[in-house]
């Protein structure tokens, strides 16, 4: 085994004298019999160390700030809810993250709601459930607020800006630059604004900008504070997440701190200092903490070596959708050279369904079991019914003992939304 093999998965991740991988103390083999493939493993201790990471780096640079967890990337309430307790408050975007933050057990005044495209519905929830801070991405937001917000309350509000920022990362994720469809670009803010300080239902309280996601350089992060303090001093900057993930063995992303103390040099230098800031990190949270493990199905040599497992683009949206490069291993074959270069596929029903295109193995087996490193973010977020795929559990591991925090889809859930074809039964 390389030397480098076990970096990409949770740290205090193991190999066993018969080359079987330990995560979070547990044996994969083990976990694979008890829970199934493909299923997504997270080791609890290493979620929990990156949230604190994240809280103690913030605060001690700028005592006046929150870490919220930007929950799309991981939105299972078992996640949240470890956030929670971590003291952490969390991003939501729509209803449905709210319902499961709030069943993870947050403060509803530690939410933040985002959209670009927020129902009435969504509104209605957020002011009943007393959510902390609504980010306003257009005016319909304000119509939709002022019409909902009971007369003699007022809803705390931030103003998503467009701060004209572009990084290095795929552009179906860069959100700050020109031209986004998220927030508002500079005037239109102003003018907003204006009128949300105008307002009898809203307080305004301060601006928001997110330049993207899976950024691996911390200068475009930081870019984002200059343009939002041009827009004037307010109590609240939240400077929004986007710091890359490590996915491979190429990738080199800026540690918290390196990428914390860029942010606060741009805040010292730009924002008033009894400033309060938030940070929302969702990829570089949580992507490092889990692992996936497949079953290898079936493997064909020709002019390629094509191995397939039983998961594919129906658990792991990341490479269809912005071609992220991922690595993998024969998680009980670590000990043993590798021998082939594979491409490791999935079985969707689509040539994209490429997990891997290209990874150093040993001569791989029927049977096989395939563990892909750093798959914590926005895979279970991602994670669909094509070709009737049923989503994976997510199992946390911790000191050894594993427990399941979201169970697999049933067959039975696939077709539980039937809802015209009466005396229809699925089996579970
Ligand atoms: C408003 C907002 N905040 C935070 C995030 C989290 O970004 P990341 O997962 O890249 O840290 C996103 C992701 O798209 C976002 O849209």
């Amino acid at each position: 085994m390389d030397a480098a093999t076990l970096t990409l998965f949770p740290g205090g991740s193991a190999v066993d004298a018969d080359g079987t991988l330990r995560i979070g103390g547990a044996r994969v083999d083990d976990l694979a019999d008890e829970f199934g493939t493909p299923a997504l493993v997270v080791d609890e201790d290493a979620l929990r160390r990156r949230a604190r990471e994240y809280a103690g780096g913030l605060s001690s640079r700028w005592p006046n700030s929150r870490v919220v967890f930007a929950s799309k990337a991981f939105p299972a309430t078992a996640v949240q809810r470890v956030m929670v307790e971590e003291g952490l408050g969390l991003d939501v975007a729509g209803g449905g993250e709210l319902l499961s933050a709030l069943k993870a057990g947050v403060d509803p005044a530690l939410v933040v709601l985002h959209g670009n495209a927020k129902s009435g519905e969504e509104i209605a929830m957020a002011v009943d459930h007393g959510v902390g801070l609504v980010v306003v991405d257009n005016a319909d937001d304000v119509d939709r607020l002022e019409a909902t917000v009971p007369v003699g309350r007022r809803q705390d509000v931030l103003v998503r800006v467009i701060p004209g920022v572009t990084a290095q990362t795929h552009a179906s994720v860069l959100t700050g630059h020109e031209g986004s469809k998220f927030g508002l670009a500079p005037d239109a803010a102003r003018a907003l604004i204006a009128r949300i300080r105008a307002s009898s239902r809203l307080r305004m309280r301060g601006v928001h900008a997110h330049v993207g996601s899976q950024i691996l350089q911390p200068e475009p992060l930081a870019a984002a504070v200059g343009p939002l303090a041009a827009l004037g001093e307010f109590e609240v900057y939240d400077l929004g997440g986007g710091l890359g993930a490590r996915y491979s063995y190429a990738d080199l992303p800026p540690s918290v701190g390196t990428y914390l103390d860029a942010l606060i040099a741009a805040a010292r230098e730009h924002l008033p200092v009894e400033a309060e800031i938030i940070i929302e990190p969702g990829r570089s949270m949580v992507a490092s903490a889990a692992a996936t493990l497949y079953r290898v199905v079936t493997v064909k040599r020709g002019a390629t070596t094509f191995v397939a497992v039983d998961g594919g683009m129906g658990d792991n949206l990341e490479v269809a959708l912005f071609g992220q490069r991922f690595e993998a291993v024969l998680a009980g074959r670590l000990s043993e050279p590798a021998t082939e270069r594979a491409v490791v596929v999935g079985r969707h029903c689509e040539s994209g369904d490429v997990l891997i295109d290209g990874v150093d193995l040993p001569s791989a087996r029927v049977g096989d079991l395939l563990a892909v490193p750093a798959t914590g973010a926005y895979c279970f977020t991602m994670a669909n019914n094509y070709n009737g795929n049923r989503r994976p559990p997510v199992v946390f591991v911790q000191e050894g003992a594993a427990r399941l925090v979201v169970r697999r889809e049933t067959w039975a859930d696939l077709l539980a939304r039937d809802v015209d074809l009466p005396g229809a039964t699925g089996g579970s």
